[in-house]
């Protein structure tokens, strides 16, 4: 665990010195909370080099599409969905793929041929993916275990970093509407160190849950959109609410 975390602390050094200046970072430091709050919009990213965004929209499509679907909402399963996540949230995940600090061996087959503008390109491509709704679950979501499911996440205060709508902020990922089996398999590996993080901040927050809770969690969050909220409202895509 130590180890880990000066892993996660060199990477995080490292990689806020990769997004410095990108168009998509203004908000790169702060507590989490502050990193869950509203994304300035799309059009900041947008503006800034038309070529370069160019270049990787179509580099996407040929080299992550397959996997991570067209408009960034993977049907794969274990893949997890990309639409909706901040710039600053993917570098720094393609970072730690690409140093090996998180590892799954199609991501890092992919991450350690990007350099690192790159790891910049891909990710501002990635901020302007809107959020897409999950399609409709083919069974009617469990009433008592969502409510289970949403009192832990207010207890254990996911909600507070992640947002009341679970849409994440600049360094806190979406997690409303994610797929099911991936969430589980990324709460599972925080707990057991599997899976380091950026920071300390999930292996914290998950130390004390049981793994059973986790994947009640994890029924929650994907399907926390498809009960009406926030999630999915594409015309605002970036307009979450504040974290409190
Ligand atoms: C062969 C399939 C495959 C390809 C191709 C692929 N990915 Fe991935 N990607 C995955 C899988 C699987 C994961 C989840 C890995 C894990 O569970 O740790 C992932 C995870 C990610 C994540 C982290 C998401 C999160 O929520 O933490 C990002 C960002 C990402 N990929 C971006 C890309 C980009 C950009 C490309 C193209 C340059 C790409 N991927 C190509 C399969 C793929
Ligand atoms: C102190 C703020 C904080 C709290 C509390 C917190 N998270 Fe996180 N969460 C983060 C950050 C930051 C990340 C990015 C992971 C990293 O460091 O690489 C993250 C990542 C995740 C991921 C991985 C998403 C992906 O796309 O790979 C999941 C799932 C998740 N959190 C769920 C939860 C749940 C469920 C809870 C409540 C038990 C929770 N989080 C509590 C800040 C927090």
């Amino acid at each position: 665990m130590r180890r880990a975390h000066g892993l996660a602390v060199c990477a995080a050094a490292l990689a806020a010195a990769l997004v410095a200046g990108t168009a998509g970072a203004q908000r790169k430091a702060g507590s989490p909370a502050s990193g869950a709050a509203p994304r300035a919009g799309a059009a900041a990213s947008a503006g800034a080099t038309p070529t370069g965004a160019a270049v990787y929209a179509q580099r996407f499509a040929g080299l992550c599409a397959a996997c991570h679907g067209a408009n960034g909402r993977s049907a794969i399963p274990g893949t997890p969905v990309l639409a909706g996540q901040h710039s600053f949230y993917a570098i720094t995940q393609l970072f730690l793929f690409r140093e090996g600090r998180r590892s799954n061996e199609a991501m890092t087959a992919v991450a350690k041929t990007l350099s690192n503008d790159d790891l910049r390109g891909f990710s501002d491509f990635i901020d302007t993916l809107p959020p897409v709704a999950p399609p409709s679950p083919a069974t009617p979501s469990d009433a008592a275990r969502m409510s289970k499911g949403q009192a832990l996440a207010r207890q254990h205060k996911c909600l507070f970093c992640h947002g009341e709508d679970l849409a994440g902020g600049a360094q806190v990922p979406r997690i409303g509407g994610q797929h099911e089996d991936y969430l589980r398999d990324s709460l599972r590996g925080f707990k057991s160190g599997q899976r380091p993080g950026y920071t300390q901040a999930m292996s914290e927050a998950v130390s004390q849950i049981p793994v059973e809770d986790l994947d009640t969690l994890a029924y929650f969050a994907a399907r926390a959109s498809t009960g009406g909220g926030a999630i999915g409202s594409a015309s605002a895509p970036r307009a979450s609410a504040p974290a409190r």
